[in-house]
């Protein structure tokens, strides 16, 4: 359904005041390329098809889920922060800024929300630069190495996660 497509933070945020788990998907840098970008590596399923796959599976789950992308650190640090205390979880695949940015990390650690580290490809069969990640020892989890899926993957995790996070604290 479009509308429920076009879904904000904002809507988000409502959805959890209403008892509906709330997730926001963060994507990174080059992202919005897949499809094109090394299908080699990364497949050739689209940004697109990923976020409408994540809403459909949201639905099913009954559950909000929004997403964005952008090729920019900055505006990344700037959507954590926006999610403060308006969303259950939230999942990223911080592409190459994974492997560099202390910013990201940091946006993390501020806004206290439980975060699953996604990866298309597993960094850990590619070159040593990659093995390294600035928020593997902060996030909840970590899931990689089944292309798309592992977005798929992360959803259902995070509903068991925002699930047993509700319950502590009924
Ligand atoms: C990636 C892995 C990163 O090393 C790379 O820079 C990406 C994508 C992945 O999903 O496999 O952009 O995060």
């Amino acid at each position: 359904m479009a509308t429920r497509a076009k879904q904000t933070v904002g809507e988000a945020a409502k959805g959890a005041a209403n008892g509906a788990i709330a997730v926001l998907v963060i994507h990174g840098p080059n992202l919005n390329l897949l499809g094109e970008r090394e299908p080699e590596v990364y497949g050739h399923t689209t940004l697109a098809d990923i976020d409408k796959e994540l809403k459909n599976l949201g639905r099913e789950l009954e559950m909000k889920v929004e997403t964005f992308q952008s090729n920019s650190e900055g505006a990344i640090v700037d959507r954590i922060q926006n999610a403060r205390g308006k969303c259950d979880v939230l999942l990223i695949n911080p592409g190459a800024y994974t492997h560099t940015s202390v910013a990201i990390r940091d946006a993390i650690s501020a806004v206290n929300i439980p975060v699953i580290e996604v990866h298309l490809s597993n960094v850990y069969r590619r070159e040593p630069f990659r093995h390294h990640s600035t928020i593997a020892d902060i996030a909840h989890g970590r899931i990689m190495g089944f292309g798309a899926e592992s977005y798929s993957l992360a959803l259902r995790a995070a509903r068991t996660i925002a699930e047993e996070s509700r319950r502590r604290s009924a």
